[in-house]
């Protein structure tokens, strides 16, 4: 079946060359990590990226939002390492029937994806970038987590308060797909410290400013030691999805649940309705953290504590951060089968106008923009046949 990887190279492209093309873009959705403190939202963003950057730990860390821009840099690798300008606009052919998931249409420079558990997370190909701070290249991630922190304080301050203004980070690796992740301050009630009283309010009103547009997916996190009943996150994904259609619940701390008890009902959807689902996870601990376990590490211990427990093997297919990723990837690609149409109409009139003009003018047919033009439909072919296929055959697995 298709994943997550799958994907990267052949929507980038799309998008690449759409872009050039001055066609709008796929519009990919934003996905919103959404839930009180503490619940694991930063945990999830991190093992969802495959990367060791944010604040974690207990209280309030996470106390202005963080727009994650994740950019996929095939394109730009190719002109960093070469002298040649043209490199970077010469499309290859997209009549290579080659499938090979590690084989890139452009370079071929995926060769291990992605790069998971590198404790000092620094690799020349994978670096970050602050919008406050443009131009600073961060290749080491341990960086990029010291200046959240200091960003944060400096505008929020080192209490507790929070602050509306967004950090803009982007993230710039071969091995992501150009996607927007926000981490959101959690849902606190009763204020700490500096925290105005009516700080639920503020934080609800953040919050919601972002899952209120139709184009976001809601990750409405809800930890498993609380009762359900009472879940901040689902509480407030309801009230702009109403009918649960673009929020995933996910369940985290299933392993801090009190012994003789399980989550199995509510990871079934027989307690709660969302047409996306519920998925558990076990995301690391406090301990895990201060022992520098990676992510790697964490999501074999995921995949292990799944197959292993007795209850949770029955359904461990279902379960873990692995099986959340693919179903953001099915969100993805139904999100982009929804789109061609339109883009491929809108390019097929580009292609008539162009060889038309080109006709007036006494030029032969077969310049530029015909050709970007059957590039994308290439591409959109492609993307069709490599997944549209499956996705039809299993899209109504997700979440049931
Ligand atoms: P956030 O405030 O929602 O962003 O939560 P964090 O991701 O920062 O996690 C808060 C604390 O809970 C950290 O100490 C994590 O190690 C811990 N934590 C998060 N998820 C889990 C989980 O699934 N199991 C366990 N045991 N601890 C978790
Ligand atoms: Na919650
Ligand atoms: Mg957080």
């Amino acid at each position: 079946m298709a994943s997550l990887q799958d994907l990267i190279p052949t929507v980038n492209k799309l998008q690449d060359v759409m872009y050039d093309s001055g066609i709008d873009t796929l519009d990919l959705p934003i996905l919103a990590v959404v839930g009180s403190q503490s619940s694991g939202k930063s945990s999830i963003l991190e093992t969802l990226v495959g990367k060791d950057f944010l604040p974690r730990g207990t209280g309030i860390v996470t106390r202005r939002p963080l727009v994650l821009q994740l950019i996929n840099t095939i394109q730009d690798e190719v002109h960093d390492s070469s002298m040649d300008k043209d490199v970077g606009q010469t499309h290859p052919s997209s009549s290579s029937s080659d499938t090979n998931t590690t084989n890139d249409y452009t370079t071929g420079s995926i060769k291990s994806l992605p790069s998971l558990g590198t404790k000092k997370s620094i690799n020349s190909n994978e670096w970050a970038e602050f919008l406050h701070n443009p131009g600073h290249k961060y290749y080491d991630f341990e960086e990029v987590r010291k200046e959240i922190e200091e960003e944060t304080q400096r505008i929020a301050g080192s209490n507790k308060s929070i602050s509306n203004l967004p950090i803009n980070l982007k993230i710039h690796s071969p091995y992501v797909l150009n996607l927007t992740l926000v981490d959101l301050p959690g849902i606190t009630k009763v204020p700490i410290g500096e925290q105005p009283p009516d700080i639920e309010k503020q934080i609800k009103n953040l919050i919601l400013e972002y899952i209120a547009s139709p184009n976001c997916i809601i990750l409405a996190v809800s930890p498993a030691n609380v009762d359900l009943v009472n879940s901040e996150s689902l509480k407030l994904a309801r009230e702009v999805d109403p009918q649960g259609k673009r929020t995933i619940g996910v369940i985290t701390k299933l392993d801090l649940m009190d012994s003789g008890t399980n989550a199995l009902d509510i990871l079934s959807g027989k307690l709660y309705p969302l047409k996306l689902g519920f998925v558990g996870v076990v995301n690391r601990s406090q301990q895990d953290i201060t022992l520098n376990k990676s992510v790697r590490e964490s999501l074999e211990n995921e995949e292990n504590y799944f197959n292993r427990h007795p209850i949770y093997r029955t359904i461990s297919n279902r379960c873990g951060t692995r099986y959340l990723a693919k179903i953001l990837n099915q969100i993805l690609i139904n999100h982009i089968k929804v789109k061609l149409p339109d883009i491929k109409t809108r390019l097929n009139t580009l292609i008539g106008q162009t060889e038309q003009e080109l006709v007036s003018y006494g030029v032969s047919v077969g310049q530029t923009t015909e050709n970007k033009a059957n590039l994308i439909l290439d591409l959109m072919n492609k993307f069709a046949s490599k997944f549209i296929s499956s996705i039809d055959g299993t899209s109504t697995d997700v979440g049931t």
